[in-house]
């Protein structure tokens, strides 16, 4: 059956930025999306595509703020139980919260218990695509994929590979096995109906060469597959790597010798960048994510999405759960305004809407499919209340246009934003409603 769904809608005709933000970032009052077998079909005037398709059943979302679904690029769904832990910089965040509780998915009904909390936490924030990290244990991405498939969701998703006794022992593969099980995963997995298998090296301190080695060849093998791993989130992340591979030129050196830098290559922080490291990720298209949230909270350091973006790397939006401290994409944005504020950058909410969307989209190489809204695009949607709380309510009642009425909700709204979450046409939140 056909769908109408209604409300301010937000679509896209360019970059903004490359060109005015709000010119490239549209949001059109009173319009409506129709949805045919889950994707969309026409966009246009509500009550002109009513009267087009009378038979059509129509959703109305008055004056609430339609979007893309937001699209999460860089996320760990094994660290949901120990979001939030205090006091702890990179390295000893991991030793001491992180590689603990990623060991109990080793029972694949605890990984499953898991994968199901975090993805209906997603869906609650309106994000309806991620890509994460697993763990060591391919049962843990069987786990998510599963759990991603019953709510028809398309995620990315990998078996993180740690061969290296930097990692603790009872958290390690081999270089051998980690090439065997990935590739038991892709047969399995990529391309099964919305799913996409991205080859997961921790990072460079956690592996062998001989493991980044294999991976490299299994990419090679399996090139339609996505690549994601750390690069340059912590300074003293780099000394150690730069110590643990003394050939290296740099710490994308310890992923180029291996054939892992190139298009589909999905590099999460990539904060502390030198200027070979920002050319060459330049020259080979690799995606850039940007996980706000995480880098304070960790104490990681301030991306600067200006220069980035003025170097024509695709940049996407995350947050690095349970390094991030927010599932929330919209706390998501407000982190990263934050951030640009302190680089010199202010990011206009247009640009932040954007980012989560078609810019994570487009980072994934799935912008084809999702991260706006136009016609031939799965129907995955968001729909914002502008009002969620007193506090928004009271500023967003002040605005003079729909730039300043929508910012409020950016910088201090959550989940209680989120009005509805469409998954290809069909309403999948808030729980329980029709
Ligand atoms: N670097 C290697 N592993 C991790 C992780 O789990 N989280 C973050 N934030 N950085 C990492
Ligand atoms: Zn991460």
């Amino acid at each position: 059956m056909d769908t109408l769904i209604s409300g301010t809608v937000v679509t896209f005709t360019g970059n903004p930025f490359d060109i005015p933000a709000t010119e490239a970032v549209q949001a059109h009052r009173g319009a409506a999306i129709l949805v045919q077998d889950g994707k969309i079909a026409g966009i246009g005037a509500r009550d002109a595509l009513m009267r087009r398709h009378p038979d059509a059943k129509r959703v109305d979302h008055g004056e609430a703020l339609i979007v893309p679904g937001f699209v999460d690029a860089h996320a760990h769904y094994p660290q949901t139980g120990i979001i939030a832990s205090w006091g702890k910089r990179l390295i000893d965040w991991l030793n001491t919260y992180t590689f603990p509780e990623e060991s109990r998915f080793s029972d694949p009904a605890y990984a499953t218990r898991i994968a199901e909390t975090y993805l209906d936490l997603l869906l609650a924030n309106g994000t309806t695509t991620v890509t994460s990290f697993c763990t060591i244990h391919p049962a843990s991405v069987d786990a998510l994929f599963t759990a991603a498939e019953a709510r028809g969701m398309r995620i990315v998703a990998g078996k993180t590979c740690m061969d290296r006794d930097t990692a603790p022992t009872y958290l390690r593969d081999t270089a051998q096995s980690a090439y065997d099980d990935s590739k038991a995963l892709i047969d399995r997995w990529h391309g099964k109906g919305r799913a996409t298998y991205a080859i997961t090296p921790r990072f460079s301190p956690t592996s062998t060469p001989a493991q980044l080695d294999a991976l490299g060849k299994l990419w090679a093998e399996h090139p339609t597959c996505l690549m994601q791993t750390h690069l340059s989130e912590q300074t003293d992340e780099i000394e150690w790597t730069k110590g643990l591979y003394p050939s290296a030129r740099d710490y994308l050196d310890t992923y180029e010798q291996f054939g892992l830098v190139r298009e589909g290559a999905l590099f999460g922080h990539a904060i502390h960048l030198e200027p070979r490291e920002i050319a060459h990720l330049q020259a080979m298209d690799c995606s850039l994510i940007h996980c706000p949230t995480s880098n304070t909270f960790i104490g990681s350091g301030l991306f600067d999405m200006g220069a980035r973006t003025r170097e024509s790397l695709r940049v996407g939006l995350a947050t690095d759960t349970g390094g991030g401290s927010s599932f929330s994409m919209l706390r998501t944005m407000a982190a990263a305004y934050e951030v640009g504020q302190l680089t010199h950058t202010a990011l206009h909410p247009a640009h932040l809407l954007w980012l989560a969307t078609f810019g994570s989209a487009n980072a994934l190489h799935l912008q084809d499919r999702i991260g706006s809204i136009a016609v031939g695009m799965e129907a995955d949607l968001t729909v914002i209340d502008l009002a969620s709380t007193p506090a928004i309510a009271q500023r967003s009642a002040r605005a003079t246009d729909i730039w300043e009425a929508v910012f409020p909700t950016i910088m201090m709204g959550d989940d209680r934003a989120i009005a509805a979450t469409y998954v290809m046409g069909e309403r999948v939140a808030p729980a329980g409603a029709a």
